[in-house]
């Protein structure tokens, strides 16, 4: 034990060796396979940007056609995964209807869950992305009690989800270019951030060779808690007490100060002077907000909120900036997301990000299981005592 570095949340620890994404949280640069976050925010879709992180390079035209024609060939769900939705109570948690659906889609495809070659990767890959937007549409519909509202073929990627979404059997939802546009580039900053805490726990039970659909679903579960994934959602709670009156936005700093609550949305582990996608998306709200009416509240008071918390010791003095979640929620309610599914749109978005990693790890012969030692702390040896003399 003397030579074991104890390291709480892994802060100082190497865990692998990676070639998919660059951080440098002194700098605020994130960087996907090379390419800068902001030019693939600018001018890549989120399907491209899945292949650049999954398959190393970005697509020639003929690539991305033929694996749009596999995405849209594998959007459906068999109809027995269908009764999996039954199983849950009403208003049953998204993220937990997600994971288990998942998990299960490995049994309904026992020829991919040992990936034996590029065309079984492929089409693991196929299923997973495509499924998962699939499955979270679904999911949406069952917790409101409407009918599922099947895939279009014809649809782009993010249309298709939004359809699926908010169609009703007579009328088709039309979203704004402007709204799809928003959609991918959410998902496009999404897709990938190295090895934060759901990505090395897709890692780390890939490490044990669990197959590739049980690996993500994990990951999923390590997205929703309210310090990763579920921050997003816990942002708007965060606004909406604000909005409401019930908090200022001051009291609510001071709270914060006296470490009564977190500021969600503010913080990371690795940005220390600026999380580029938190640029990238403050922008993109606001643009989408004036596009649908200019006016969401919430919008003003984060403005607040983050120019109070920026000027204020505090947070300057423990170089606390805002991260991916503190805008992400006003983009996903201006497109009429509800909150309980955010955390699922972010999962969506991470999909590609998990595989390329859980691939990376597959083929790494450096790897091996993932086995983190302690510094064990508790009793020393002591016999046991039978139960009449306790
Ligand atoms: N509000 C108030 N204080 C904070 C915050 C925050 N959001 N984040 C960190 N701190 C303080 C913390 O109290 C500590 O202060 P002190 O030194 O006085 O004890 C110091 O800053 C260092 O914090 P830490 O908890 O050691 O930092 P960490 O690297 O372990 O945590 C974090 C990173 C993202 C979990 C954290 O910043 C946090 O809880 N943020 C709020 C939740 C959030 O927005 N999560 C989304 C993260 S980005 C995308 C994603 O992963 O989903």
């Amino acid at each position: 034990a003397g030579l074991l570095t104890f390291d709480p949340g892994y802060a100082n620890t190497g865990s692998c060796q990676s070639g998919i994404t660059f951080v440098d949280g002194e700098k605020g640069i994130l960087r996907y396979r090379g390419i800068p976050i902001e030019q693939l925010a600018e001018k890549s879709s989120f399907i491209e940007t899945a292949m650049l992180l999954i398959f190393g390079k970005l697509p020639t035209a003929e690539e991305r056609t033929a694996f749009r024609t596999l995405l849209s060939e594998h959007e459906l769900l068999h109809e027995g995964l269908l009764h999996h939705f039954d199983g849950f109570p009403p208003g049953g948690q998204p993220m937990a209807i997600l994971s288990a659906v998942i998990n299960s889609l490995g049994n309904y495809h026992p020829e991919l869950l040992e990936i034996q070659n590029m065309d079984t990767f492929t089409k693991a890959v196929a299923k997973l992305v495509s499924k998962v937007r699939t499955i979270a549409a679904f999911s949406y519909r069952k917790s409101l009690g409407l009918p599922f509202m099947y895939p279009d073929p014809n649809l782009s990627y993010c249309r298709n989800f939004l359809h699926m979404m908010f169609s009703m059997p007579n009328r088709d939802f039309e979203p704004t270019p402007q709204a799809v546009s928003a959609l991918s580039l959410f998902l496009v900053v999404h897709a990938d951030h190295e090895q934060n805490c759901s990505c090395s726990t897709v890692r780390m039970v890939g490490s044990t060779q669990a197959n590739l659909f049980a690996s993500v679903s994990s990951g999923i579960c390590a997205l929703w808690g309210r310090l990763h994934g579920g921050a997003n959602a816990a942002v708007i709670e965060m606004l909406e007490q604000i909005l409401s009156g019930r908090h200022r936005v001051k009291s609510y700093l001071d709270m914060v100060k006296r470490k009564e609550r977190r500021l969600m949305g503010f913080g990371h582990r690795v940005y220390k002077n600026f999380d580029p996608r938190a640029r990238v998306l403050k922008k993109a709200a606001h643009e989408l907000v004036m596009q649908s009416g200019g006016n969401d509240p919430l919008m003003d008071i984060a403005r607040e909120l983050e120019e109070t918390a920026l000027s204020d010791d505090y947070f300057k003095s423990r170089k606390l900036y805002p991260n991916v979640d503190f805008y992400s929620g006003i983009i996903l309610r201006a497109l009429g997301i509800p909150v309980n599914m955010f955390p699922v749109m972010f999962a969506i978005g991470r999909m590609p990000g998990w595989i390329a990693h859980w691939r990376e790890e597959n083929r790494d012969p450096t790897t091996r299981i993932h086995r983190p030692r302690q510094i064990y702390i508790g009793p020393p040896r002591r016999p046991y005592v039978p139960l009449d003399q306790r």
